[in-house]
């Protein structure tokens, strides 16, 4: 069975194009996405921000995602592709916009995404409905995207989401954004729908419910449909009615993440659970599959378990996948992880097919180690983690260089060269294979000396294997900080 076969309740390490191409047609319930919106940023995760407040170095933080495009081969390919391909679902779209804009990242961009919004609509079944989650940044050319792929007929609304409870703005011409865009789509008229209520405030009940029955009963008057006929009104009961139904505008208290809230799991773009189950309990019933093919920390997946829901999470993030979702759903029954390598084939298999997406995954096997952005070339660096407790006068960085093949002393001697560069306390070679070191090595090793912690004596550089992850040895490392919460760490434990 291939690694990305269809499977609920599962959270999958990987590109959701190439995970949802397993899957067979109109699989899914409902799809709430939240991709990378063209903002031209980096989402940023700080190390040990709730005790130290505010990165002060580059090495202080490292990039979740980056969300910059750029127009590349690839891209070109794909918009060739779409043009040629009059069957499909995104063509007439791209041919547009291809006329219309440069060759630039906002088309790199938009090929992105129609390519995977094309998978989605084939796996939605015809009951079902989809929630983009985008900004201003380039939601009016996704709407256009959207018409196309799933029928301007089928578009049902577009909702704003205040994200910020109260926001400073140094935004001198214009005024400061402070909204989202859903774009609401069913796949057919069939979709479920069931409309959703807040409960009315009592300035709401006093002002429009002013009559109170023998009953004790507030009641209002309206009139009938035939009133011109009839001339007659009939009582509306306050306790007869769902409440205050909730229209396209979200933008209530409680339906953001502040800064303080207990949901924060330190992943920067994390959505708030009540957004995610008033879009769940809207457009699915219970038992049904929800897919979040961006998951990121996994707010959807863990809104469809609360309610009862099967839930498909995919990330190409691995410190997403393994650290964040998995242990924020470790309590769901079933709950696995695919696309990660689950024993030492496995990985000698993903670093063939996929060296750089193996590196990714194999730094996260160290605990609170997280990958290096992605273009960078950061002297041979792969990723990096804090320790929990800084020697004196350092600052507490451990990296990571990651070889899947052969490696020569050079490379090692290199890490040497970071410890020496005194921002870095500590280094791991990481191999597939458990390495005998040479004397060389050995030299190299104690050329970069040692550091104590408490009763032990830790090598500055360690060596470490996927090896011995799968055979479940301690990592070589002193306590380290989980990167998200910077709090102390568990050891990482391999999945059966
Ligand atoms: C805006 S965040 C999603 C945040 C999420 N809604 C939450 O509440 O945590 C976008 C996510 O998409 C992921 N991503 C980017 N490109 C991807 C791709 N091609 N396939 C799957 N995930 C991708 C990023 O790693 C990031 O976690």
């Amino acid at each position: 069975m291939s690694e990305f076969a269809f499977r609920p309740n599962t959270l999958y390490y990987g590109d959701c194009l190439d995970v949802m191409k397993n899957w067979p047609d109109a699989s899914v319930d409902l799809i709430y996405l939240d991709p990378p919106f063209k903002s031209d940023a980096k989402y940023n995760i700080l190390f040990g921000k709730d005790t130290e407040g505010k990165a002060r170095d580059p090495m202080a933080q490292f990039t979740a995602f980056q969300d910059t495009w750029y127009w590349t081969n690839d891209a070109n390919e794909s918009v060739e592709k779409i043009k040629g391909a009059v069957g499909h679902p995104a063509h007439k779209a791209i041919c547009g916009l291809a006329e219309m804009l440069p060759e630039t990242g906002m088309l790199a961009y938009l090929v992105y995404m129609a390519d995977r919004t094309a998978q989605m609509r084939r796996l939605l079944k015809d009951t079902g409905s989809i929630y983009l989650h985008c900004d201003p940044s380039a939601s009016h050319y996704l709407k256009t995207i959207m018409d196309c792929v799933f029928g301007a007929k089928n578009f049902r609304n577009e909702i704003v989401w205040r994200k910020y409870a109260g926001r400073k703005s140094n935004a001198k011409v214009k005024y400061p954004t402070q909204h989202d865009c859903i774009f609401f789509y069913a796949k057919d008229a069939a979709a479920h729908f069931a409309p959703q209520y807040l409960p009315m405030t009592d300035l709401e009940i006093s002002k429009k419910y002013t009559n109170v029955d023998e009953d004790g009963r507030r009641y209002r008057l309206a009139w009938g449909r035939n009133y011109q006929t009839k001339g007659e009104q009939r009582k509306i009961y306050l306790d007869d009615q769902p409440g205050r139904m909730i229209g396209t505008l979200w933008v209530e208290d409680g339906l953001q993440l502040n800064t303080s809230s207990s949901e924060r799991l330190g992943y920067p773009t994390q959505k708030p659970l009540a957004l995610l189950e008033r879009i769940i309990q809207a457009s699915s019933n219970k038992g049904e599959v929800v897919l979040d093919p961006f998951c990121g920390c996994g707010t959807t997946a863990h809104a469809a378990y609360n309610l009862k829901r099967k839930f498909l999470g995919i990330d190409i993030s691995p410190f997403a996948i393994t650290r964040v979702c998995k242990d924020r759903l470790k309590n769901a029954a079933g709950m696995e992880v695919r696309g990660l390598p689950t024993d030492l084939q496995s990985a000698h298999a993903m670093w063939k097919d996929n060296p750089f997406k193996f590196e990714r995954w194999a730094v996260t096997t160290l605990p609170g180690f997280v990958p290096n952005d992605i273009q960078t070339g950061d002297g041979g660096i792969d990723g990096r983690g804090m320790m929990l407790h800084k020697p004196e006068g350092e600052k507490g960085y451990v990296v990571a260089q990651v070889k899947g093949g052969s490696f020569t002393p050079d490379q090692l001697r290199a890490l040497l060269s970071q410890l020496r560069g005194k921002k870095v306390s500590m280094g791991v070679f990481v191999t597939l294979e458990k390495v005998k070191p040479t004397p060389t090595m050995l030299k190299v090793q104690t050329d970069a000396g040692s550091l104590t912690q408490g009763t032990h004596k830790y090598n500055r550089i360690q060596f470490w294997s996927i090896a011995e992850y799968f055979e479940k040895v301690r990592s070589p490392l002193p306590p380290m900080r989980d990167p998200g919460t910077g709090g102390g760490m568990q050891e990482t434990i391999p999945t059966e």
